[in-house]
């Protein structure tokens, strides 16, 4: 008798595991607005990010935290939310330089984030000189301005950290949960336009259609080409 009491509670608690989890609702999708660029040992970083329920709703008064680590280091960070509703900002100061491997918690999610390469500490001098090309770089005209390339390596980062994974399966991102609300986006095929024309409008181009919309999330014409480039890739 008592062993059916246990089970019973296992039972229980497993069905309570579960609806905290994806399927029953407790789901948010959080996405990055920029992948921190030029990150350097001792210097605070601030990153930004939306965290929607079921992709929709912007969610406020969470508690949000950054946990990053590399080999025997970590540091955690709690977000603040910032006067937009439903977007936080947290702000890091890596240690040392290395890859840290970083996620970001909130709601029922913790989400695991593209590593960040942290650059060893910068002199005073070195600071100032990057800070006047920042500077410089504004009066370059577009047409001449030396954006980083795109790349398919950096469209999968950004795959990752918009949250495109949390609806729509894609076969090179390993162990990806999914909600699969999206189709699966393995074998895209439709060209660059499309994609540009899509992510720009997504919620007003699916709302409509269904329960499941796609939002339209924080992304940069650079991002969506390196979207394309990453989910063009084996074709
Ligand atoms: C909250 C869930 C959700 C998120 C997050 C999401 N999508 Fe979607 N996406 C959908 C749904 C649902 C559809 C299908 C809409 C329809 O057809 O009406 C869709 C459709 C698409 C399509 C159209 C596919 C086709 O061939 O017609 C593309 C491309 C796409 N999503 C890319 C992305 C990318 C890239 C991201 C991340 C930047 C992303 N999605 C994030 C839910 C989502």
């Amino acid at each position: 008798m008592k062993k059916i009491v246990v089970v019973f509670f296992v039972l229980m608690l497993l069905a309570f595991a579960w609806s905290g989890t994806g399927q029953a609702g407790g789901w948010a999708v959080i996405t990055l607005h920029e992948l921190p660029q030029d990150v350097h040992a001792g210097e605070p970083v601030t990153v930004r990010f939306s965290v929607r329920q079921h992709g929709k709703h912007p969610m406020e008064g969470l508690e949000t935290t950054i946990r990053a680590s590399n080999g025997n280091r970590s540091l955690s960070v709690r977000g603040a939310e910032s006067n937009q509703t439903g977007v936080y900002t947290a702000t890091l100061t890596f240690p040392t330089a290395g890859e840290w491997a970083w996620s970001i918690s909130a709601f029922t999610m913790d989400v695991p984030m593209p590593a960040i390469t942290v650059g060893a500490p910068r002199t005073a001098f070195e600071r100032l000189l990057a800070s006047w090309r920042n500077a410089w770089g504004r009066h370059i005209p577009a047409a001449y301005a030396q954006d980083a390339p795109s790349s398919a390596a950096e469209g999968k980062r950004i795959f990752l950290a918009k949250g495109c994974w949390t609806c729509h399966h894609h076969a090179q991102v390993a162990g990806s949960f999914s909600t699969n609300n999206g189709p699966d986006l393995t074998t895209f095929a439709k060209d660059a336009e499309f994609l540009h024309a899509w992510l720009r409008n997504a919620e007003q181009l699916t709302k409509s259609r269904q329960e499941w919309w796609m939002p339209t999330l924080e992304l940069s014409d650079n991002e969506i080409d390196a979207l394309y480039l990453f989910l063009r890739a084996d074709q």
